[in-house]
């Protein structure tokens, strides 16, 4: 195997098999913000990603991904069913998100943890140059930074939680949260999506570990482990040129058509998972039809919800709620020919992506908690024409970089209608001057800024940086949060957004 200078290192490959029409199997890029943030930074750079194809049994043979070698590691029905749907769906997924469903704890599920980080780092270790960069990703791979250090003590290891990382009373509940926070400061650098986030360790590195740690540094054995925070982006240039292209323009004419020329639309694309709010929303659009404060004549609702981690329990309750629910108010406020919500549950290309952005009014994201979102940013990136009105959870990571949205406490029923009205009814004038800041940012913000700030941290005096950032001509300032919001909506005191 041909040794790399970066290794890219996460549970999912950027690639998932698929049948085509046809019958063939084919590989598609893999839905979910991990991979839309990483896949446009790596290509045509000399990496290797390791991760998981997405099936069970022998790690399939993978093509070249633009440029970028895959390394899949295999993973079996027991590995499956306890490492990922188990311990890092079922355990750290929902403890890391507020326990906004109940974390289970089995201790056969750590067991698997333990062994599939172990495939990991044993498969890292191998496709790693001497002294080369390793960049951990996420919450299923806590422990591969300090089982990686233990066999190849040459390399610069980082490690980046894509998720929130939770307070301590939370994060307390773990039965094997020592071990969880040894493997983490296996790395040279731990990085956040917020510097709560970082506090957060800090406090529990000290707590538990007992180790001296201040929010950017801990002192580990003879090693210094920094922390910080480094918020997460998208390729905000290329959504944007996608987005300004005439097809994609046309596709959104035709689909605002096809929607039988409502006067507004309202959007929402999420993967279908409990955290993204999905129900507190569908009941808030159903008071409003019930109200007559909307009509089905005036505004459709297009709730794009992708099935994921489809045999974990609670997933499986989610989305039989979801579509009971949108079944119900179809059902309730529909007419023949318009139905209140349009609801998709189809993987979408980019290109189809940006022309559903490009006819969104507005766009409704309004998670419980969510790491970053990049679904918000994608919106804004597409919006080229300074239209369309932003409707954002407080308790999404890009809230504090995002402060013109129009922001929203999804727990507040009464303030989630008020908040889609607001953005239903916004003045023109201030949609598009609350788009143009946004739209400023993330173009000085996107995804180059991130990896240019994780990696000139991570690799102090490295080339990577360059290369990895070279279409803006190298390494840029790090991404600092933005001051807080003056357009939280209703409820009166705005939401702690201080949680990671
Ligand atoms: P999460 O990280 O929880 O998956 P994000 O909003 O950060 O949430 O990222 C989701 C990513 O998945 C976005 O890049 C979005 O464009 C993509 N995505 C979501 N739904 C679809 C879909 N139906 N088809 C294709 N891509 C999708
Ligand atoms: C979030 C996580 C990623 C994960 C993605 C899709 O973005 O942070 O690590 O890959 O969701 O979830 P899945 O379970 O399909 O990989």
């Amino acid at each position: 195997m041909r040794q790399s200078s970066l290794v890219v290192v996460a549970n999912r490959l950027p690639i998932d098999d698929s049948v085509a029409p046809d019958g063939a199997c084919e590989w598609r890029r893999s839905p979910g913000g991990l991979v839309s943030a990483l896949h446009p930074l790596l290509r045509h750079t000399p990496a290797t990603w390791v991760g998981w194809a997405g099936g069970t049994g022998p790690a399939p043979a993978l093509p070249d991904v633009d440029g970028v070698r895959m390394r899949s590691v295999p993973l079996d029905q027991d590995d499956l069913r306890d490492h990922y749907e188990g311990f890092a769906n079922a355990t750290l997924w929902p403890l890391y998100h507020d326990a906004v469903e109940q974390p289970q704890h089995h201790r056969r599920w750590w067991e698997a943890y333990q062994r599939v980080n172990q495939r990991f780092a044993e498969a890292t270790a191998d496709v790693a140059e001497p002294g080369g960069v390793v960049w951990v990703q996420d919450y299923h791979l806590q422990l591969v930074p300090g089982l990686l250090r233990a066999l190849r003590p040459d390399l610069r290891i980082g490690f980046f939680l894509h998720a929130p990382f939770p307070p301590p009373e939370l994060f307390m509940q773990l039965p094997r949260r020592a071990e969880l926070l040894r493997g983490m400061l296996g790395a040279d650098l731990v990085g956040f999506q917020r510097a709560q986030a970082a506090h957060n360790f800090a406090q529990l590195v000290t707590r538990v570990l007992e180790l001296p740690a201040t929010d950017r540094r801990i002192a580990v054995d003879d090693r210094v482990v920094r922390i910080g925070a480094f918020p997460v982006s998208i390729d905000t240039a290329e959504m944007a040129a996608l987005a300004a292209r005439p097809d994609v323009a046309a596709r959104a004419r035709r689909l605002r058509q096809d929607l039988g020329n409502p006067r507004k639309v309202i959007l929402s694309v999420d993967r279908m998972d409990y955290t993204k709010g999905i129900e507190q929303r569908l009941k808030a659009y159903s008071e409003l039809l019930a109200s007559g404060q909307v009509t089905v004549r005036d505004t459709v609702l297009v709730q794009v919800a992708v099935p994921s981690r489809e045999r974990v329990g609670q997933y499986q309750i989610l989305r039989e709620r979801v579509e009971r629910e949108v079944g119900r108010i179809n059902g309730e406020f529909g007419r023949v020919g318009e139905p209140a919500i349009h609801y998709l549950t189809q993987p979408f290309d980019r290109a189809e992506l940006a022309a559903l952005y490009r006819v969104a009014d507005v766009m409704a994201v309004t998670p419980l908690r969510d790491g970053m979102n990049l679904v918000a940013k994608e919106y804004v990136a597409a919006r080229v024409d300074d239209e369309g009105a932003l409707l954002l959870s407080e308790f999404a990571g890009a809230a504090a970089e995002l402060p013109e949205a129009y922001l929203v406490n999804p727990h507040d029923l009464e303030g989630l209608k008020l908040g889609l009205l607001t953005a239903l009814h916004a003045d023109p004038a201030d949609v598009a001057e609350r788009m143009r800041a946004m739209r400023a940012h993330l173009h000085r913000h996107d995804i180059r800024a991130w990896a240019g700030s994780y990696l000139s941290s991570l690799d102090e005096g490295g080339a990577l940086v360059s290369r990895l950032t070279s279409t803006d001509g190298g390494a840029t300032p790090p991404v600092v949060p933005r001051p807080p919001s003056r357009s939280t909506i209703a409820g009166g005191t705005p939401a702690r957004t201080g949680r990671g």
